[in-house]
């Protein structure tokens, strides 16, 4: 089938449709029920089906006589490394693994947090949780510790896994103190640590419940155990709008259909090839494009311990995708602009070899025309942008590549996928016509694979996704679509902010900037920047009577955030203003501050409380160079 028959296949018979993909798949039990509801009206997919992830992406493997082929390659330019993990290697260690998680009292049901570079060892952790059941809990390792402790505290793990440091443009990361300060703070206490000890004579672990990673492979070797569909794999945290981070729950049996789905369709790969999406494990792409898609679909994945340019220089991916005969990649617009800044035309690539590689498969925010263009033009090769999110696991938008001919545009992020009903609704939940801006809304019930709740908070799942609009779910994103039917996902229409593919909330910074013992109010909003999408900026109203310099409060306040979320949010300016721009009700206008710093047309608000204010703010982003507007002017 073509993709127009396909895809309205999948919207108009979705449970025939996902039932037929399901089979595709090694169940301990097959589902029968393949879409049920439950009493708050969410759905569920294969309620009654048993499954195991772990399985599928070794087990299964093995059987169907991939025993021998790499699994996994892991590169590490800082190390010089390149390791190659054969499914048979991998199906040791992590049974071995999950048998030393039974050992410390791991059970189906328990959380585990796993706070690690890009190393082995992570995924090893990740699919040992998998086949005892156990739910694990991801945390990004540029995250600060206080952003661990929430997790910690929100997930309560049994056990948290992490390793002696992590290395980062060559700087030591020291994980093993990280974890130490973000268990000062959290108030739930793991049963256990376990440290992967990265350097010979780390010999930092104290006491009995301080664990040696290579210890746990001495309990034993522990089965996959067949758990229901429903199965919490992982929770994931991802930014919302408030200080308090989402902890997305992905099911088990839907999102393997799902991604397995992927594999064929949309990224149009086979078994055996060798996949590489250059996230981090710590993201969803990591979840799905480095862990468990690649793996369940008997692929190579190459685990990438460095960056696009500095490690050592910006041919580094043209470098990998030679030396592993990389066919399909995956990476954010922000590694090219990265590539593009350091190496404007191209001339690294032509050092290497990469008629290995079919497709560039470019997510995590968007892709702006001018850095489409210039990787298309220099690949010669089809650059796909598709778009998604922490929530729903696998792509929404894009170009199926096995079933649709057409070509990518710049600028959009394609059609919808098998199974995503998009509409683009106007704040009344109206469609709004071809070329009108909305927002982003997928009909209900969403294919398998997006997330069945948030962990623990049922109150929020509610009101963050199906309040707005109800039988759909919003996701946060605006957009429109295009007389050709592309289309395109303009950015965030709540407080979330994308700073070099990495989600993050304003809301979260402004609590932090607020508690400054000058600050009587502020405001953070993500302003454009050329390489990263966007970075925050904080505009602050002092107390009255406050003395301090604007040079000494942005000190502070960049202490804090890096301190508090981590050197991720890249918050670097923060100006003292006198006043904020509100509406008469007292609404702060960020979007409209954004909009005067990215030099975009605006419009003053009718509701705004008192226009001269916008003035104010603008002379104070001009002094400071804030914006693409005022960076480049000399006044
Ligand atoms: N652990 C610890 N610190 C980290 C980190 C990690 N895993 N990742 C980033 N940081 C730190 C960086 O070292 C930097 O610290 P600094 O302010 O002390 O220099 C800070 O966080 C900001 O990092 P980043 O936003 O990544 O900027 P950068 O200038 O260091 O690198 C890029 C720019 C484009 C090279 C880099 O952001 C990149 O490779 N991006 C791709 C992102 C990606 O793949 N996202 C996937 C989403 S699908
Ligand atoms: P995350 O949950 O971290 O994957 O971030 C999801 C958010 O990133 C989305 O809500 C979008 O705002 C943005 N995003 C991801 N992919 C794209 C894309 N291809 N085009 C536009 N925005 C994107």
């Amino acid at each position: 089938m073509e993709y127009e028959e396909l895809y309205r296949y999948s919207i108009d018979q979705k449970e025939q449709f996902w039932s037929e993909q399901a089979t595709k798949l090694s169940w301990f039990e097959q589902p029968t029920n393949i879409l049920s509801q439950n009493d708050a009206g969410h759905y569920s997919w294969f309620e009654d089906g048993r499954i195991n992830m772990s399985y599928l992406c070794i087990d299964k493997q093995i059987e169907d006589g991939r025993g021998e082929q790499t699994a996994i390659i892991y590169d590490s330019p800082s190390f010089n490394l390149v390791q190659h993990i054969s499914y048979n290697e991998l199906y040791e260690k992590v049974s071995k693994f999950a048998a030393g998680l039974l050992n410390l009292g791991v059970r189906k049901n328990d959380t585990v947090i796993i706070y690690m570079p890009m190393i082995p060892q992570s995924l090893i952790a990740m699919l040992a949780c998998a086949r005892i059941g156990a739910i694990h809990s991801v945390v990004f390792g540029g995250f600060a510790p206080h952003e661990l402790a929430v997790r910690i505290d929100d997930a309560r793990p049994k056990v948290v896994i992490s390793a002696s440091y992590g290395i980062e443009f060559g700087k030591k990361i020291p994980y093993k103190i990280l974890v130490d300060q973000a268990l000062d703070e959290a108030k739930h206490q793991p049963d256990y640590q376990v440290y992967y000890r990265r350097e010979e004579g780390f010999d930092n672990l104290g006491g009995p419940r301080e664990i040696d990673f290579e210890a746990m492979y001495l309990c034993g070797s522990a089965k996959s155990i067949p758990v229901p569909a429903t199965h919490p794999l992982y929770i994931l945290y991802t930014s919302g709008t408030t200080g308090k981070p989402k902890g997305i729950v992905r099911d088990t049996g839907g999102y393997a259909t799902a991604l397995n789905f992927s594999m064929e369709y949309f990224y149009n790969v086979q078994p055996g090839n060798v996949f590489w999406a250059a996230s981090d494990i710590g993201w969803v792409v990591g979840h799905s494009y480095i862990v468990y898609a690649p793996l369940l679909y008997g692929c190579t994945t190459v685990l990438y311990e460095g960056k696009p340019v500095r490690t050592p220089d910006p041919g580094a991916f043209w470098r990998v995708v030679e030396a592993h005969k990389v066919n399909v990649l995956f990476t954010a617009p922000t590694a090219i602009r990265a590539i593009k800044k350091e190496d404007p035309n191209g001339s690294l690539l032509q050092q290497y070899n990469t008629s290995s590689l079919k497709q560039l498969f470019l997510a995590g925010e968007r892709c702006d025309p001018a850095t489409f263009d210039w990787i298309k033009a220099l690949l010669q090769k089809p650059v796909i942008d598709h778009w998604w999110q922490t929530e729903s696991g696998w792509a929404m938008l894009g170009i199926m590549t096995k079933i649709d001919q057409r070509e990518a545009i710049a600028g959009a992020a394609g059609f919808p996928v098998c199974g995503f009903d998009i509409k683009i609704l106007d704040e009344d939940g109206n469609e709004v016509p071809v070329g009108a801006e909305g927002n982003i809304a997928v009909k209900l019930p969403l294919p398998p694979g997006c997330l069945p709740s948030l962990w623990k908070n049922e109150i929020r799942f509610q009101k963050s996704y199906f309040h707005k609009y109800p039988g759909y779910y919003l996701s946060g994103d605006g957009g429109f679509r295009n007389e050709d039917g592309y289309y395109f996902v303009m950015g965030r229409i709540d407080d979330v902010i994308n700073v070099s593919g990495h989600r993050l909330s304003t809301g979260e910074m402004e609590e932090i900037v607020a508690s400054h013992p000058a600050v009587a109010e502020c405001a953070v909003m993500g302003i454009y920047c050329e390489l990263k999408g966007q970075r925050p900026i904080a505009l602050v109203v002092l107390k009255d009577g406050t003395d301090i310099t604007e040079a000494v409060l942005e000190t502070e306040l960049i202490a804090s955030v890096r301190e508090k979320i981590g050197a991720i949010a890249s918050f670097k300016n923060a100006a003292i203003v006198k006043r904020l721009p509100k509406t008469r009700s007292g609404k702060i206008l960020r979007k409209t501050i954004c909009e005067i710093a990215d030099g975009k047309p605006y419009s003053i608000p009718s509701t705004i409380d008192d226009p001269v204010v916008l003035d104010e703010i603008a002379a104070v982003l001009r002094k400071r160079k804030l914006g693409v507007t005022f960076e480049t002017s000399n006044q």
